[in-house]
């Protein structure tokens, strides 16, 4: 399925997107690829309410997460509500037990504080890898990036071609701001990560995310130790060179 996809065809796709609302664009994107659209959750705000629009249009589109076992409380709390809101299901994707294994006998639990190399590794581990396997077979990958979030996102476009997972990305609130996004999840009261009243922006692994003062950079939460230039998870892997 992927082999068929290129930029071009990511090109494309934005162009027949222009102008549709978000479901009328899910919708398309699962006409055009009938069992190959996927979106990938976090539970933050903006991965809510997109789970929101799936469920209340009962779009074709599988949900997953990457369980990294180093989530919030408060992210696996969330995680529990929304299913029990949506009577829905979302598969989980973990690390490869015997490689997470491995990496902490040989540098601790909490080695991604030692260097960037080492937090990158477990990235890698507990998000990258089991990344791949999550989507694998599809054809779109649909995500909450936000340009709010990072320098790197603003420049990026809400259809884009990702060379290295071989997969079109869709970002549908790509543009969103931050109160577009906090005044969609309070009206139709769906649940949300209770961290975000808390100052958390974006919410990652517990020991790697931090809130935020107000005028901080939102990608100021993430990674606080390392400087900025390394900054980097993997996920989203393009956005290197300017987070
Ligand atoms: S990250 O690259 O810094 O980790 P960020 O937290 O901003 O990403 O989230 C951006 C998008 O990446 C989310 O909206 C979601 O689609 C995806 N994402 C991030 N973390 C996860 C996760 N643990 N599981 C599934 N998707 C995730
Ligand atoms: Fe590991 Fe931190 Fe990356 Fe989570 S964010 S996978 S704990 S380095």
């Amino acid at each position: 399925m992927s082999a068929q996809l290129n930029s071009h065809t990511a090109t494309g796709l934005q162009q027949e997107l222009n102008g549709l609302s978000i479901e009328a664009s899910i919708a398309q994107l699962t006409s055009l690829y009938p069992g190959a659209v996927t979106f990938s959750t976090s539970f933050s705000y903006e991965d809510q309410v997109i789970t929101d629009i799936i469920q209340t249009h009962a779009l074709p589109v599988s949900i997953f997460t990457l369980d990294t076992g180093r989530l919030f409380p408060e992210t696996y709390s969330t995680w529990s509500r929304t299913l029990e809101f949506y009577k829905t299901s979302i598969k989980a994707y973990y690390p490869d037990a015997d490689i997470l294994a491995e990496y902490i006998a040989s540098h601790g639990p909490n080695a991604f504080y030692d260097s960037p190399e080492l937090r990158s590794a477990c990235c890698t581990i507990r998000k990258v890898l089991p990344l791949k396997k999550a989507l694998a077979g599809n054809a779109i990958w649909i995500t909450g990036l936000r340009a709010e979030h990072s320098h790197a996102r603003q420049d990026l476009t809400t259809v884009e071609w990702d060379a290295t997972n071989q997969i079109i990305k869709y970002h549908p609130l790509l543009h969103w701001t931050t109160d577009e996004v906090k005044e969609y999840i309070h009206q139709k009261a769906i649940p949300y990560n209770p961290l975000h009243d808390k100052g958390f922006v974006s919410i990652g692994c517990a020991p790697c995310t931090r809130a935020i003062k107000p005028g901080e950079d939102f990608r100021a939460g993430r990674w606080w130790w390392e400087d900025n230039s390394k900054k980097e998870c993997g996920l989203h892997s393009h956005e290197t060179e300017k987070n």
